[in-house]
């Protein structure tokens, strides 16, 4: 079975050819550089430059898995969660593309790609449920799956999303835009003491797994706005900031994890490509015995392949879309998945 993947949700245009859960070809072009000088995404800049370079990126998933449009049996395309007129450019296109080459078309929720993308290299056995997180620039959320048609979100932000966090603290720090890689970088270059300690949101034993990350970000912007802003301030902050991201993600797995009894953690989102991340994860998970999933690091981010890959678990399962398919910019919460 040949599935293509069709991703347009934010600033990302991406295409990805897979073939019985193998990924053959995974393209992305990024707009990320047209936005940089905004501090965020420009969703008009965006759509555009989907409209302008989906049909390239596509052709060359194409040529590099050696197919044909003919050969594809079905399009699997992102419905949402978005920006509107980005995910339009992708399904529109979705569209033609199934009816031109006669193709199946399915739709797929943005966020439940992300938790599947950790899963490139193979999945728990069918019946084994497990604890999902995703990370990025629009979701921080935990779910709890018993199978590909059975995600049930069991945590969700309050506010920031963790990578919009990184993000507006760069954008604090006057570090640019996306914020997640050079607040990292920066943080890099700290001795390791958390020498500023800012707050820990909702780890009270009540909080349940809900996060909430602009408080930490408010304390970034008046740390900054009284100290004297040298270099070293600005790796400290770094440093400690990401440290009180990365206690609540941890803590919160931990909890997330007992209270399902699952014994398998899926993790996927930009957020992902972060190195203490990965390492404190791996050293959780290897401490506690759990099998942990996680994405190669060009699966982190927005890509189509984790489309893919999705859609076609899911159209064995007997799900299918029409062409009157549709962008649900809030996600495909009331839809079909
Ligand atoms: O998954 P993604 O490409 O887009 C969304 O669906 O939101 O994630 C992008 C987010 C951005 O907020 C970016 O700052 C963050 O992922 N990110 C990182 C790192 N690389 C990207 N955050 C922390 N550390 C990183 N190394
Ligand atoms: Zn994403």
């Amino acid at each position: 079975m040949i599935t293509v993947g069709i991703e347009t949700s934010c600033d990302e245009t991406a295409a990805a050819v897979v073939s019985d859960g193998k990924v053959l070809s995974s393209e992305v072009s990024s707009s990320v550089d047209l936005h940089s000088s905004y501090g965020g995404v420009v969703p008009e800049i965006a759509s555009r430059f989907h409209s302008e370079y989906i049909l390239q990126v596509f052709r060359k998933a194409l040529d590099k898995a050696d197919i044909g449009a003919g050969d594809i049996d079905l399009v699997s395309v992102t419905q949402g969660p978005g920006l509107p007129g980005s995910l339009l450019v992708g399904i529109s296109f979705a569209k033609a593309l199934s009816y031109s080459s006669g193709a199946e078309i399915l739709g797929i929720d943005h966020v439940h790609a992300h938790l599947f993308s950790g899963f490139t290299d193979g999945m728990p056995p069918e019946d084994e449920p497990f604890t999902g997180m995703v990370v990025s620039g629009g979701h921080t959320s935990l779910f709890l799956c018993r199978s590909v048609e059975d995600i049930r979100e069991t945590g969700r932000t309050r506010d920031d999303a963790v990578g919009e966090a990184y993000d507006k603290v760069a954008k604090i720090l006057g570090l640019g835009y996306p914020g997640g890689p050079v607040v990292e970088r920066m943080a890099g270059k700290s001795d390791g003491k958390d020498r500023i300690g800012f707050p820990r949101p909702l780890l009270g034993r009540d909080s349940g797994l809900d996060f909430s990350f602009s408080g930490i970000k408010t304390a970034v912007l008046y740390y900054w706005r009284d100290c004297p802003r040298s270099e070293k301030d600005l790796i400290d902050i770094c440093f400690s900031f990401q440290e009180a991201v990365l206690d609540v993600i941890i803590e919160k797995l931990k909890r997330a994890v007992r209270s399902s009894g699952t014994g398998n953690i899926v993790i996927g989102g930009g957020v992902v490509n972060n190195g203490p991340l990965r390492r404190k994860l791996r050293a959780f998970c290897e401490a506690e015995g759990i099998n942990l999933f996680m994405p190669d690091k060009q699966y982190c981010t927005d890509n189509a392949a984790m489309v893919a890959l999705l859609g076609e678990r899911l159209y064995r399962k007997g799900e299918r879309s029409d062409l009157a398919i549709n962008a649900e910019p809030s996600g495909l919460t009331g839809g079909r998945r």
